[in-house]
Order: structure tokens, then C-alpha cells, then sequence
């Protein structure tokens, strides 16, 4: 089968098409194949050695597609339609092997895995699966977020950022949301509230001062940027939920403030969620409700996986990108 590899750490220049063996799956897995796989930035990432994985590595964990062999004590049959999302290093755990999701086929464990419904396209079950597991992760899990409460989601109209405003607003909640200036429109769309320009920090705190009462969740994947003014607007024993902190920039917050405030710091990765398959069933059901609709802002071929690097680390985009093997 096809798939994209690469041998060395570097730019999006390293990623080549190759032909690679197709694996069987072990009881716990199911071999997909996989007719769109979803575009992270922590692809790009990985590819350029953040993380120092061993090498030669197939990126991607995102992907949507069709059963194509089952193991024993999978609940799946051959031909099913599935999403999934799976940690790069952990593909298909038993040996060891880590396969990722810009390929033709992949073999990954069940629990990784949920039904797509027929009434939702390969491309958004493969755009959904990582960011909205973190969106869950952040407003749900660790935010606490309640029917009827306040957030505020940091880039509302990136990937992580659009199904975390379109989450927040299914649970009924006020979402405020910053993104680009030219942005703001989409930010309505998508169901926020009230929507900020993210370069214009006193304007989010005058739109934070009229509310009737200020975010208890504060959504951040900029921490770097906002901690400080995370900790000014979050409410009195509220949660900023971290996961991203500028590599470039770290910063710390106002510890004083956060002390005198009871504000809960949280950082935190996806793939440390503990039934992620639970997570991926109850995204579907959003989706198939029309509560929760993942933008596909572009796709691109297996051997343009080169091109959709590059606009994941440089372009301008609302949601997700696919690369579709
Ligand atoms: N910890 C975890 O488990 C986890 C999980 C998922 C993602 N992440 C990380 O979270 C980050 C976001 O992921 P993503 O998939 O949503 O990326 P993305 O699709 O590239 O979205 C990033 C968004 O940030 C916006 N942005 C740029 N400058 C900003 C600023 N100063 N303030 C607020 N927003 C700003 C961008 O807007 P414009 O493009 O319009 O400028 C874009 O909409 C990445 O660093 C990713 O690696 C971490």
C-alpha cells in the first residue's frame, strides 16, 4: 500500500510517497482503510523532531474509512464505516509499530475507533476525531463547564477552536470566542456569542466586564500569549484549560492574581483521555444532530501531503484540512 514516510526530521520537503507493507490487525484492532485522514498541526510538529520520535514515521492521527479486516474481539465488521483518532506512538501498541493515518490503510485499536454515521462525509469523521476530543477534554472533562455557564474559547475558528465554540454552544452555553478581525463573522456562525478580535485584549475584557457573569472555563492553546489575561477575565474559582503554550514564548501567569482568585491551571493532552471511543460516539451523535458541523476547509491528495503541511503551518483557514489517500 501507499503511504506517506519520512526518514529524517525537517521540513514538509521530508515527506514521500512510499510503498509499505499492510498489516494485520491483532484481537483489538481493525485494519481501515482509510479514504480521508485528518491535518494537525502537531503533525507538523513531529515531523520536525519536536519530540524525537524514532524514525522512519508515517504521520497523521486522524482517519475515516471503511473496515477491511477485523480481530478477534473486534466489535466491527468488515466493511464498516468508522472514525477514529489515534496517538502516533501507539497505533498498533502489541508490536510496537508506529503506522499513522496518512496511508492507504492502518491498523489501530478499537478503542480508538467509533461508528460514522452514513449521514456524515469520511472527511469530517476524519477532521473531528483529535480537536474534538480536545474540545470535550477541555470545556467538558476538565472545564466543567455546565449547561447554561460562560466560556471563552482563545482562536474560535481554528481546528481545536471551531468544534470547542460549536460544543459550548450545543450545551447551551454564552461562549465568547476571539479570532483574526477578518475572522468575527465565522466566530457568530458558529454559534458564539460574542465574538473579539484576538489581537484587541482590552476589548475581550469589556466584553467579559457586561456579561452577566465571567467564563468559568477559559480555553487556551496560546497560553504563552494569554496567561495573564486568562487569569484577569476567568471567574473567581474558575479553570483555564491549557494546550498549548507557544513553544517559542513560555510564559508564567500572575501566580498572585490566580492565588487570590482559586483559578485552576490546567494543561493537558488529548490522547490521555481515557475512553476516547466514548468521546468519538457522543462528537457523532452532535454531528448527526446538526449541533456540531466540522469544517473541511481543503483537501488534498496523498502525495500532496507535502502542500497541506505547509498551509497547516502557515495559512489562514476556518477548521480542519484532510488529506484523502
Ligand atoms: N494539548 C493537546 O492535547 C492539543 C490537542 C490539539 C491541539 N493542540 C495544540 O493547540 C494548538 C491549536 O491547534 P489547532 O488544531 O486548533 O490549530 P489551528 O487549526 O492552526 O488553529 C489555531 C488558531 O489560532 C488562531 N490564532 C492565531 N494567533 C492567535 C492569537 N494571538 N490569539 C488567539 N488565537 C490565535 C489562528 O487564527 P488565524 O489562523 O486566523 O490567525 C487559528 O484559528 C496547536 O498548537 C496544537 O498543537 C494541543
Amino acid at each position: 500500500m501507499r503511504a506517506i514516510r519520512h526518514h529524517e526530521f525537517g521540513g514538509p520537503e521530508v515527506l514521500a510517497v512510499e510503498s509499505i507493507p499492510t498489516l494485520d490487525p491483532d484481537a483489538d484492532e481493525a485494519r481501515v482503510r482509510v479514504v480521508a485522514a485528518g491535518v494537525n498541526p502537531c503533525d507538523a510538529l513531529r515531523r520536525e523532531g519536536l519530540w524525537g520520535d524514532p524514525l522512519p514515521l508515517i504521520p497523521g492521527s486522524d482517519l475515516a474509512g471503511e473496515v477491511t479486516a477485523v480481530g478477534d474481539e473486534s466489535e466491527y465488521d468488515v466493511g464498516d464505516r468508522v472514525f477514529g483518532t489515534v496517538p502516533m506512538l501507539n497505533v498498533s501498541g502489541s508490536r510496537g509499530d508506529r503506522q499513522g493515518t496518512y496511508a492507504e490503510e492502518v491498523v489501530v485499536r478499537t478503542d480508538r475507533l467509533a461508528p460514522l454515521a452514513d449521514d456524515v462525509s469520511f472527511a469530517e469523521g476524519a477532521a473531528v476525531g483529535l480537536v474534538g476530543c480536545t474540545a470535550w477534554r477541555g470545556l467538558v472533562e476538565f472545564g466543567r463547564l455546565r449547561p447554561g455557564g460562560t466560556c471563552l474559547v482563545h482562536g474560535g475558528t481554528g481546528g481545536v477552536g471551531h468544534v470547542a465554540v460549536q460544543l459550548a454552544a450545543a450545551m447551551g452555553a454564552t461562549v465568547v470566542a476571539t479570532a483574526h478581525p477578518d475572522r468575527l463573522d465565522d466566530l457568530l456562525r458558529l454559534g458564539a456569542d460574542h465574538a473579539v478580535d484576538y489581537t484587541d485584549d482590552d476589548a475581550l475584557v469589556a466584553v467579559v466586564d457586561a456579561l452577566d457573569s465571567p467564563p468559568e472555563v477559559v480555553f487556551d492553546h496560546m497560553f504563552g500569549a494569554h496567561a495573564g489575561l486568562d487569569v484577569e477575565v476567568v471567574a473567581p474559582g474558575g479553570s483555564v484549560v491549557v494546550i498549548g503554550g507557544n513553544h517559542d514564548q513560555p510564559r508564567m501567569p500572575d501566580l498572585t492574581a490566580a492565588i487570590g482568585k482559586d483559578v485552576t491551571i490546567q494543561p493537558f493532552d488529548v490522547f490521555n483521555l481515557a475512553h476516547i471511543d466514548r468521546v468519538l460516539r457522543h462528537l457523532s451523535a452532535l454531528m448527526s444532530s446538526g449541533d456540531l458541523s466540522v469544517r473541511v476547509a481543503h483537501r488534498y491528495d496523498l502525495d500532496e501531503a507535502a502542500a497541506a503541511h505547509r498551509a497547516v503551518e502557515g495559512e489562514r483557514f476556518v477548521g480542519k484540512l484532510v488529506v484523502e489517500p
